[in-house]
């Protein structure tokens, strides 16, 4: 669903990239945390899935649609199939919570009588249906995060990305927002969010991805905990293999995990519309991949892909 495949990015002016060599998959339906200290590359990371930024090298795919070829002028569209959530909610302020959620859907085309269907359905998934004539300046910051929420899933998007949405919130609302978050995965869309939040972590016990300086130091793929600092694995971890009458010591090589060349993709052209899947490997290319980013690219359909089904 999501795939980021040796991703570097290094802004203008920096010493160290903000992202270093960073290779992540997440399966459809996963909900996962992404930590890290401040200045570790968490936003930077989202970013690239937005594409806010675009990554010096690697390939970032994403529910089937490599970034590298989603054009500038088709950029806003591929993001309104995205679900995004901000940690400052990005509201309208001049219109009420049920404007801004019917907005979200007009701009995808909907038409009004669907939405005057869907709006009041995710109003009150997000427990706003008392709210819906209130501005964004007469609600709670918690009030205000839910709009947020409700104006991206009322797209039914297939991933929702949320960087640090309860940054600004307190201990109480967080959690209800945490909630939220769960409720809308167990609906089956994938989550990836951001926080510095050590006890929601901690707590909910999910995957846990850890980025320090850029990189990928620590990926805990159940009952994950919070923390900065894990060590990564040791590349040549030593044991002893005890056969009968014999003590043996081996040194266990690492894997040689052949890093994947850099994929020539020849794909289709992408319309807003009609986003066209890509030639994604050729079988020499396959042979050098790791078994999980093969999977992820066998995956990726050559036809089109219906609208619907993109993310
Ligand atoms: N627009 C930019 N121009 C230059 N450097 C940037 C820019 N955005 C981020 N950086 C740098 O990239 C690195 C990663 O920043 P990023 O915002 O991704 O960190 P973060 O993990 O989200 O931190 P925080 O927890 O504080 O939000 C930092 O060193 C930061 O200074
Ligand atoms: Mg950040």
């Amino acid at each position: 669903m999501i795939l980021l495949d040796s991703v570097t990015k290094r802004y203008p002016g920096d010493a160290k990239p903000a992202l270093d060599n960073v290779s992540l998959h997440i399966e459809p339906n996963e909900f996962v945390f992404l930590v890290g200290k401040s200045g570790a590359g968490k936003s930077t990371l989202i970013k690239m899935l937005t594409k806010e930024e675009v990554p010096d090298s690697g390939k970032i795919i994403i529910g089937g649609i490599d970034l590298d070829y989603v054009k500038k002028r088709h950029i806003p569209g591929y993001r309104r199939r995205l679900g995004v959530v901000f940690q400052d909610f990005k509201l309208l302020p001049r219109r009420t919570v049920y404007e801004n959620v019917a907005f979200a859907l007009e701009i995808i085309g909907m038409s009004g009588k669907d939405i005057r269907k869907t709006v009041p359905k995710v109003l009150e998934l997000v427990d706003l249906s008392a709210q819906a004539k209130k501005f964004p300046s007469q609600l709670s910051g918690g009030q205000r995060q839910r709009v947020s929420i409700a104006r991206s899933v009322a797209r039914q998007p297939k991933i929702l990305i949320a960087d640090e949405p309860t940054g600004s919130l307190d201990k109480l609302t967080t959690q209800e927002i945490i909630d939220l978050l769960r409720k809308i995965n167990d609906f089956g869309t994938t989550i990836l969010v951001t926080t510095h939040n050590e006890n929601i972590v901690n707590n909910l016990q999910k995957r846990v991805v850890t980025l320090k300086d850029g990189r990928i130091i620590s990926d805990q793929k159940n009952n994950g905990i919070y923390k900065l600092d894990a060590t990564p694995v040791p590349e040549k971890p030593e044991r002893i293999i005890q056969a009968p009458g014999h003590a043996l010591k081996e040194t266990k090589e690492a894997p040689k995990v052949a890093k994947p060349a850099a994929p020539k993709i020849t794909t289709e052209k992408i319309t807003t519309e009609k986003i066209t899947a890509q030639k994604i490997a050729t079988p020499k290319m396959a042979a050098s991949m790791s078994p999980t980013i093969k999977r992820a690219v066998r995956t990726t359909p050559r036809r089109k892909i219906a609208k619907s089904n993109v993310i």
